[in-house]
């Protein structure tokens, strides 16, 4: 088979999203609506692939500088003809057909993106369509048959007259066209319509004309073709793919007790037998270890391993965390926090680039940052690393099997030996030998009560 070549059009303003972000941009379960289009091309080993950027082309070629893909810039956005055209140079001399993808439609699956590519070239066609039978088609282009059912048009929504409008066949944004056929074509057409711009759909006419037959596959789906165009379009798409998502991790394993009650971005990865109750959030790289439960929580780029308990009201965010360990309620695990396994985070605690070691405890109300401690560490209620001296951050580092009483200060920078025992209330300043008991409080003094007032 034919070199796959792709041409995804990501360079509009998206004016209707009323956004300063490109619209491109704007996240749908986490990812950049265009990466998602991207993702389906690269599965599908489209070996070369342009993307024609322009609104904000420089924040749109960063979002995809992870990607093997060309970016082409047209500088003025004339519409999607005119976009597609800007390719031209960087095809000249290229034989055989190429795929073009509006970079606003992120539903589109891999099986209907193949059938579109393979429909086209096992007739060897010059123009296939990707259509689609909506209940509601408003605001996209409708698919226009002659009296023998043959595509002969590709009417705009602003375009179409009230007999057009009620057409229910759409044009889903996705062609595959051969490139003999393409450019010079897309050279002649006009801006002569109510957008005054050049539209790719336009080439479907121009076909017609030349006596060109246009093939196309219609979708069975009513949700993939979905092209985002606002706010609200987003939102119906961000519920199309979350319901995916979750249907996805339950067929392979995770109890989900409420699925409308839990979002899942699609970076995500879950492991068998894990239990999710209503409430949950999952952001980012994050992954959950088999057999975890979580109650409702908020993780992001995080590493669950198994058996991870994590109870209500959390916010877990850049944090590794190993089997067995238990967290929350109410409790705050920011950037580089690292739980070896079968320690314990209890209510009110926060923890910051710290590494909590096997089997130690900080159960209640307290602050834990920058500090390595080691294993079966117990860290009494209130106790606080002091890390920061208003100029710079301080590490405070804690040996196995210490004991640090309720409401200890730990000025950092500071070293407390293996098996020591720091006695509440204290305020350690000074690094504290291995098994020692050390106690740094004010001695408390019993003086005679003043007489009362007459
Ligand atoms: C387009 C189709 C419409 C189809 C619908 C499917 C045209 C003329 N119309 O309409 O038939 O039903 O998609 O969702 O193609 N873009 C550029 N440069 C431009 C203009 C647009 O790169 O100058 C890009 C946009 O960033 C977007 C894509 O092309 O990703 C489609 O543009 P948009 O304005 O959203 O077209 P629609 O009105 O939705
Ligand atoms: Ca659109």
């Amino acid at each position: 088979m034919a070199e796959k070549i792709a041409i995804v059009l990501a360079a509009g303003e998206g004016k209707r999203i009323k956004s300063d972000v490109a619209k491109v941009l704007h996240p749908l379960c986490g990812v950049p609506i265009l990466h998602h289009v991207l993702n389906r091309l690269t599965h599908l080993r489209f070996a070369r692939i342009f993307v024609i950027v322009g609104h904000q082309a420089q924040q749109v070629r960063e979002s995809v500088a992870l990607y093997d893909v060309t970016c082409v810039l047209q500088s003025e956005q004339r519409g999607t003809g005119h976009a597609v055209l800007q390719a031209q140079n960087a095809l000249s001399g290229v034989n055989g057909s190429v795929l073009i993808v509006n970079g606003d439609a992120p539903l589109l699956s891999d099986e209907t993106i193949m059938h579109l590519w393979e429909t086209h070239h096992l007739k060897k066609e010059t123009v296939t369509l990707l259509t689609a039978l909506l209940p509601s088609a408003a605001g996209y282009g409708r698919i226009i048959r002659d009296d023998n059912g043959n595509i002969c048009n590709v009417v705009e929504s602003a375009d179409a007259t009230p007999e057009e409008l009620r057409v229910h066949e759409i044009n889903a944004g996705a062609y595959v066209v051969d490139l003999s056929f393409l450019f010079p074509t897309l050279s002649t057409l006009t801006s002569h319509n109510q957008q005054n711009e050049i539209y790719l759909t336009d080439i479907v006419r121009a076909a017609v004309q030349k006596g060109i037959s246009i093939s196309y596959y219609q979708t069975p789906s009513t949700s993939e073709s979905l092209g985002i165009n606002s706010r609200r379009d987003l939102a119906r798409a961000e519920a199309v793919l979350q319901q995916h998502i979750v249907d996805g991790w339950m067929d392979k394993g995770v109890t989900i007790i409420d699925p409308n009650a839990v979002r899942i971005e699609a970076t995500v990865t879950i492991g068998r037998d894990v239990v999710l109750y209503p409430g949950v959030i999952l952001e980012g790289h994050t992954h959950i270890g088999s057999g975890t439960v979580l109650y409702p929580c908020r993780i992001r780029d995080s590493h669950l391993a198994e058996r991870v308990v994590v109870r209500d009201s959390c916010v877990i965010d850049g944090a590794d965390i190993a089997s067995d360990v238990s967290v929350g309620p109410f409790a705050h695990l920011r950037p580089g926090t690292q739980l070896h396994s079968k320690s314990h985070v209890g209510n009110f605690v926060e923890i910051k680039k710290s590494k909590l070691g096997a089997g130690s405890k900080a159960n209640h109300l307290s602050y834990i940052g920058d500090a390595d401690i080691g294993k079966n560490v117990n860290i009494g209620a209130g106790t606080i690393t002091c890390n920061y001296d208003g100029i710079q951050k301080h590490q405070t580092r804690i040996d196995d099997d210490a004991f640090i009483g309720s409401g200890t200060q730990l000025v950092a920078p500071v070293h407390v030996g293996v098996g020591t025992v720091i006695g509440a209330g204290s305020t350690v300043t000074k690094d504290v030998p291995p098994q020692t008991l050390a106690i740094a409080r004010a001695r408390q003094t019993h003086l005679p009560k003043r007489p009362k007032r007459p």
